[in-house]
């Protein structure tokens, strides 16, 4: 219902009374509409409580308070046998902006930011990818060893940090990367970040020219492919087979290579001996860097794993990236890089010019979880969990025309589909996101020329959504009813 303040001048007032319950609220969220937006200005007087009352056709009680409140507030005044007045005080709040505004950003922001996991409703059937099960977390172990880190910082807390990180978390992950991964390293190469993704960002800055050609694994990960862009790098697709990445495909001019050996994503295969040592071999011959993103490696379901590639390196050329995001939680956001002595004072300089440090108490507490034993007694636990998972989706898939790539690691499985498919994977895809059944299409991985298929995350799934998941898939891609 809209009111006219018909006293003094006239204002319209839109104040939405559709509900018996909460007018108070609209009233006053009408009104400080109104006052901020400027439609009542400083100085004017406004009804009396019973006139706006009657106006609106509602109790006076309800006006009384709203005006009670925006006075509390400092927007309203009430002057002794006069009546009740707008200050200025909502003229300090700029007004709303309904216009974008004149200013643009420069060229090379065309990624806008879509919808996250964390934004959306969970699905019946979770296949999303990448999300690791946070009911697995031990909340209650992590609150008593932040609480304890915090309160054990002191004063130190009110200072900064350095930009590498707390010399615990660096000596704890130097521990815990070289034990699991083979990494060579001590805490001087690590430096802390805030998740993989400022750790590509930091290597990019210090390495890339605008220009430079950054050669990216086809189907790769989106979010290094348009980050290395956002630098002003070219990036080239590189095809990947059965192998994982193919090197003989990698431009000479190549800058930076950029690469999932353990697990590629989002295939899955891992980068076999050869190629890594190919890669390596080329990296040297061209005067390459290396990133090697081992994001998800942790979960794996082969009895002896690859290494890293970082292993392999003997010419410190490997920029090593980690992270807790699938092996604690994403919404942490703490990861860390490894990187060769020659990069450390730029990589540093960077962190310390683009966001100072992470956050110490974060970085204390891990330290404390990885040296107690906590983050090894986890990823056990939740390997047996996913482990599980994956034998079941992989045995729902069977009766699929679709063919799984064999994967060893991690928390996703992409599967081909048929040349003869009913659908394509982006059709598949929209029509079981109507059935809560939620997966993704190779194709939003890929920039290039790809095999159709899709890509089924299992870290979030729960257990028994699983097979009936796969059966409304299996219903679309055999009958394809109508939508
Ligand atoms: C290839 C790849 N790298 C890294 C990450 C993790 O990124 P972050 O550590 O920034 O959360 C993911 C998450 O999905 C990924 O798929």
């Amino acid at each position: 219902m809209a009111a006219g303040m018909s006293h003094d001048r006239q204002v319209d007032l839109a104040v939405d009374l559709s509900q018996r319950t909460g007018r108070t609220d609209a009233i006053y969220r009408a009104l400080h509409a109104a006052l901020t937006g400027g439609r009542i200005p400083a100085g004017e007087r406004l009804p009396s409580t019973r006139d706006l009352a009657r106006d609106l056709g509602v109790s006076r009680a309800s006006v009384t308070e709203a005006y009670e409140r925006l006075v509390g507030e400092g927007f309203l005044e009430t002057r002794a046998g006069s009546g009740t007045y707008a200050t200025a005080a909502a003229s300090d709040i700029p007004p709303v902006r309904h216009r974008p505004g004149a200013l643009r950003p420069r060229a090379g922001w065309r990624w806008s930011p879509y919808p996250t996991s964390g934004d959306a409703a969970v699905p019946a059937h979770d296949f999303r990818v990448g999300i690791p099960d946070a009911s697995l977390f031990p909340f209650d172990t992590w609150r008593r060893l932040l609480v304890a880190e915090s309160r054990a910082a002191g004063r130190a807390a009110g200072s900064y940090s350095g930009p590498a990180g707390l010399p615990r978390f660096r000596e704890a992950v130097a521990r815990y990367v070289a034990g699991s991964r083979g990494v060579r390293t001590g805490p001087d190469d690590v430096i802390a970040t805030t998740g993989s993704q400022q750790a590509l960002d930091l290597v990019a800055r210090v390495l890339l020219e605008p220009g430079d050609v950054v050669a990216m694994e086809d189907p790769g990960y989106p979010e290094a492919r348009e980050l290395f862009a956002l630098h002003g790098a070219r990036v080239v697709p590189v095809p990947v087979d059965a192998e994982g990445l193919v090197v003989d495909e990698i431009p000479a001019q190549a800058r930076l290579v950029y690469t999932t050996p353990s697990h590629q994503f989002p295939l899955g295969m891992p980068l076999s001996l050869a190629r890594r040592r190919a890669l390596l071999a080329h990296a040297a011959r061209h005067g390459a860097a290396v990133i090697e993103d081992d994001y998800d490696s942790e979960f794996r379901r082969a009895r002896r794993p690859l290494e890293s590639l970082q292993a392999l390196d003997r010419d410190g050329r490997v920029v090593y990236v980690g992270t807790f995001s699938k092996s604690l939680l994403p919404s942490l956001r703490v990861g860390y890089l490894v990187a060769p002595p020659s990069l450390r004072d730029a990589l540093l300089a960077a962190r310390q010019l683009t966001d100072g440090h992470g956050a110490v108490h974060v970085q204390a507490a891990l330290a404390r979880f990885i040296d107690d034993g906590l983050l090894a007694r986890h990823v056990r636990k939740a390997s047996a969990r996913y482990t599980e998972r994956y034998e079941i989706l992989l045995d729902a898939l069977t009766d699929l025309p679709v063919e799984p790539v064999p994967t060893a690691a991690g928390l996703h499985v992409a599967a081909h589909l048929p040349a003869d498919a009913l659908l394509d994977s982006r059709e598949l895809v929209a029509r079981a996101r109507r059935r809560s059944v939620v997966l993704d299409s190779l194709g939003t991985y890929a920039v290039g020329p790809y095999r159709d298929g899709v890509v089924l995350g299992f870290g979030g799934a729960v257990t028994s959504t699983i097979r009936p998941g796969i059966r409304v898939l299996e219903r679309l891609l055999t009958a394809c009813p109508p939508v």
